[in-house]
């Protein structure tokens, strides 16, 4: 057993029964200090470039040396992964943040009525910054009109940046109404909470390298109920490439199968979520993931984390992070660092890191060309997870009929609460008669009274009133 100690803190070493380093931290530095920041080489003392099991301190005073798995800040083991398996993922997965190319940017202006709508038009950009910039002062209230009517003829700019399409249709259903979407809930907000959506807004779905910070990725696997998209279902990218998306199983199966093996009790934890749910909504139906997050970086796409937690997957579960390539690409950097234990990984395509990254701050360092030769680069990060909501769903059938009922609503110009832009959705829906009818005559009296045993109990105390009972 060996003591490593570096400025003051300290952390213990030995060998695993695989053969792996065994690391034990005797710190944890206060996370105020390092959320939001960027990762450098001031963030870690130790770099870890091989097979490693990596314990945060303990809480509990009395049993300081059980090493259990709730302890494990990562698992890190190399070459997992074969290249089979890798490009499986590679070609399954790559195009869940294709939409995120800033294409086109050299090929001149262009008018935006040309169906282009991927790009940012200047008055999408005004009614942003409009609202992004605005004082008490300057509140008008028919200013997205004026601006409307200033921008109608003005030709694209070809450097306004480019909408995140798969972004978009996750989180507003649709490409057509978005930006009228965003002006209805922006316009309804006060000036302090407008500012920041607009903020959130263009970083989070605009993709430009002129804005800052900016994240290239995207989401592939099963998504849950959103207010604005009531139902669970495929990502887009899923739903439009399922052929393609579906080349990663072998990937996810291997993964799966050693996140078995290494965490079996965090594993069994989340293969109990995973029997709660409909298993079309499980990554290869035999998996205990639902969502894969997919972050690409290229010369042109960066994807440099902040420090920071990840939300939304399972508390009780766990992430596994891996990183791939395009064969023949390669790059250097892009650690992932956890400051709190002041500890970097390189993490290398084919590798898997099984991370706590609900409770261990992480972040990346730079992601750069490698010394050898050419500028070209391609690095793939994918975490696999389980998404917590997921448990609120019922079963595929279900859900589908939900999303058709939203969809039969939108369409219909002659429902009553029809009007342009509207996505289907209103408030109440799903506690209201034409909802049970509409459940009932697609799924049956019996699947209606499964999920609404409300709207059976509705019926007769409506009839006992009626009787006068
Ligand atoms: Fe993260």
């Amino acid at each position: 057993m060996e003591k490593i100690e570096i400025n003051g803190n300290v952390w213990i070493k030995f060998k695993g029964d695989e053969g792996q380093d065994v690391y034990v931290a005797e710190l944890m530095i206060d996370s105020e200090k390092v959320l939001g920041k960027f990762a450098d080489p001031e963030s870690y003392d130790i770099v870890i470039d091989s097979d490693t099991d990596f314990y945060l301190p303990s809480n509990d005073m009395f049993d300081k040396d059980s090493l259990t798995e709730d302890r494990v800040a990562f698992k890190f083991r190399k070459n997992v992964f074969t290249s089979e398996e890798q490009s499986g993922a590679f070609e399954g997965l790559f195009g869940a943040a294709q939409e995120s190319h800033n294409r086109g940017l050299a090929a001149g202006p262009r008018n935006f009525s040309d169906h282009s709508r991927d790009w940012v038009t200047p008055f999408q950009k005004e009614v942003i910054r409009y609202y992004e910039t605005r004082n008490a002062y300057d509140i008008v209230s028919d200013k997205v009109e004026v601006l409307r009517k200033e921008y109608e003829n003005s030709i694209q700019e070809n450097r306004g940046g480019v909408w995140l399409r798969s972004k978009i249709e996750d989180e507003f259903g649709s490409l057509e109404t978005f930006f009228e979407t965003f002006i209805e809930r922006i316009s309804e907000m006060s000036l302090d909470d407008a500012k920041k959506y607009a903020k959130e807004f263009k970083e989070e779905f605009i993709s430009d390298t002129t804005y800052a910070n900016s994240i290239w990725s995207g989401i592939a696997g099963f998504y849950g109920r959103y207010p604005r998209i009531p139902y669970g279902r495929p990502t887009s990218y899923t739903d439009h490439h399922r052929e393609t998306f579906e080349k990663c199983y072998p990937f996810a199966r291997k993964l799966d199968a050693e996140f078995k093996r290494m965490m079996p009790e965090r594993w069994a934890r989340q293969n109990e979520y995973v029997k709660q749910v409909d298993n079309r909504f499980i990554i290869g139906e035999d998996t205990t993931f639902t969502t894969i997050t997919v972050n690409t970086t290229t010369t042109t796409r960066n994807a440099r984390m902040a420090f920071h937690r990840d939300a939304g997957s399972l508390n009780n579960g766990f992430s596994n992070l891996t990183v791939i390539t395009k064969e023949g690409k390669n790059w250097q950097g892009g650690y992932l660092v956890a400051p709190e234990v002041r500890v970097a990984i390189n993490v290398r395509p084919g590798d898997l890191l099984l991370v706590d990254n609900m409770r261990v701050i992480h972040g990346n360092t730079p992601i750069e060309p490698p010394e050898t030769c050419e500028k070209d680069f391609l690095r793939m990060s994918l975490v696999f997870y389980f998404r917590e909501d997921m448990l609120k769903l019922g079963s595929w059938e279900y859900e589908i009929t939900r999303r058709e009922y939203v969809d039969s609503r939108r369409l219909n110009p002659s429902h009553p609460l029809w009007r342009k832009h509207w996505n289907g959705v209103s408030p109440n829906m799903w506690y209201e008669k034409e909802w049970y009818d509409y459940l009932s005559s697609k799924l049956g009296e019996e699947v209606l009274k499964k999920y609404h045993p409300e709207s059976v109990e509705t019926k007769s105390s409506g009839l006992e009133s009626f009787f006068g009972v």
